[in-house]
């Protein structure tokens, strides 16, 4: 391995969000970045423009649209022309334009939950109704698994449902929806002459042997009426440099949401751009190292949990370095996520926020240096023997 994942970085000064947001002695695991160096190609992309010293407006042009179709091609063998591709500043932003593209002030969109908040604001902020579906879990022992119930997702659908807005992986249940599950949502909003917006951006974080099929490629008739989001940001950890992007094979589909994008001047920058054509030539292989360090930290956080949290219940992320506790059997007065930053010190994402299905829940975002999971782990651990919630265990 040559690139050191190990290494504590100190990120507070930087004014990181995930850092900035508690008190010192708090350990973060919540908002999804990583604590770790960006990939080397990257730094140096954005030195040499620095360096240049010249800030003005910047465009991506076609080379950066060539280097996105020939990655489609490379991992997912799927053929993407450059003019269906559209630049965005950012996921969120082209979540929240999907539906500006799409809302007619009455139609609704739908997505499962417990999903990543953003989706619920991105639908009803365009006058879109948000429905929701909850996911159906399904327990083994303290192992938590979720699939999608098309029963319910069907009884819930109206005339007026409109979006599909999927979140695949799923954030924050960790899900990597095989083919036939994809097809089988995908045949239903076909039927139903429904958008798909499927949100890829964890695609590339796989853990173990897990493989991602985008929603486009399961049929041509998903692709002719799917909005794929993607981004270098998770994957690169460049988040907060802004850089997404939109693949739209339909052609009326891509101008409706081209026009919005370009109503509201949604553009990359010129660092985003520096970073993102760095990412897609260079760093295949820092994104090897990085999945199989993260899977590292998912098996130790497995085995942890499994051995020392015997009231809570976890999923076991096949995709994204997100895991989802369940804590309702605790017996704690109040949200889990209070608890755990009062007593242990440690900062985890209050699950309520993510939808049905979330309330009594956690979310714990292992990557970070590996030391800083199982510090954080033995500070919860502790936490729980203090109240008197678990008992000591040896290890
Ligand atoms: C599923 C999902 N979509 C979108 C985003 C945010 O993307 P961006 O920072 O590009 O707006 C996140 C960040 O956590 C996410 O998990």
């Amino acid at each position: 391995m040559t690139h050191n994942f190990d290494e504590i970085i100190e990120r507070r000064s930087s004014g990181c969000f995930k850092w900035t947001q508690y008190e010192a002695d708090v350990l973060p695991m919540t908002v999804a970045d990583m604590d770790f160096r960006a990939p080397g190609p990257i730094l140096e992309a954005l030195q040499e423009r620095v360096n240049h010293g010249l800030f003005g407006y910047e465009w991506p042009r076609d080379d950066l649209l060539q280097l996105i179709c020939q990655r489609m091609k490379r991992v997912y063998n799927w053929t993407v022309l450059p003019e269906e591709v559209v630049i965005l500043p950012g996921l969120r932003v082209g979540l929240s334009l999907v539906s500006a593209a799409l809302s007619d002030g009455s139609n609704a969109a739908i997505t499962f939950t417990p999903v990543y908040p953003p989706f619920f604001g991105a639908a009803t902020s365009h006058g879109m109704t948000s429905q929701t579906v909850p996911l159906k879990l399904i327990t083994d022992g303290a192992i938590l698994r979720y699939e999608m119930d098309l029963e319910r997702f069907t009884a819930t659908l109206t005339k007026s449902t409109k979006l599909l807005q999927f979140c695949n992986p799923q954030n924050p249940v960790g899900r990597s929806f095989t083919v036939e599950e994809l097809r089988q949502i995908g045949d239903i909003c076909v039927k139903r002459d429904m958008v798909i917006c499927s949100d890829e951006i964890h695609c590339d974080l796989l853990m173990g042997d897990t493989k991602h099929t985008p929603f486009a490629c399961v049929s041509p008739e998903i692709s002719d009426r799917c909005i794929t989001l993607m981004s270098p940001s998770k994957t690169f950890n460049i988040s907060g440099l802004g850089a997404a992007y939109a693949i739209i094979q339909n052609q009326e589909l891509r101008h409706r949401f081209k026009k919005t994008v370009q109503g509201v001047h949604a553009e990359i920058n010129m660092a985003g751009i520096a970073a993102f054509k760095a990412a897609y030539t260079y760093c295949d292989p820092w994104v090897v190292e990085l999945c199989q360090y993260l899977s590292r930290n998912r098996d130790l956080y497995q085995e942890f949990v499994l051995n020392n949290f015997p009231q809570i219940k976890t999923t076991i992320p096949e995709a994204t370095y997100l895991t989802w506790l369940d804590c309702r059997q605790l017996g704690i007065a109040g949200p889990p996520y209070e608890f755990f930053l009062k007593n242990a010190r440690v900062a985890l994402n209050d699950g309520a926020p993510f939808g049905e299905g979330g309330e009594g829940f956690v979310r714990f975002n292992f990557a970070c240096p590996r030391s800083q999971m199982i510090m954080a782990l033995e500070r919860m651990q502790a936490a729980l023997v203090q109240a008197g919630l678990v008992a000591q265990r040896s290890r």
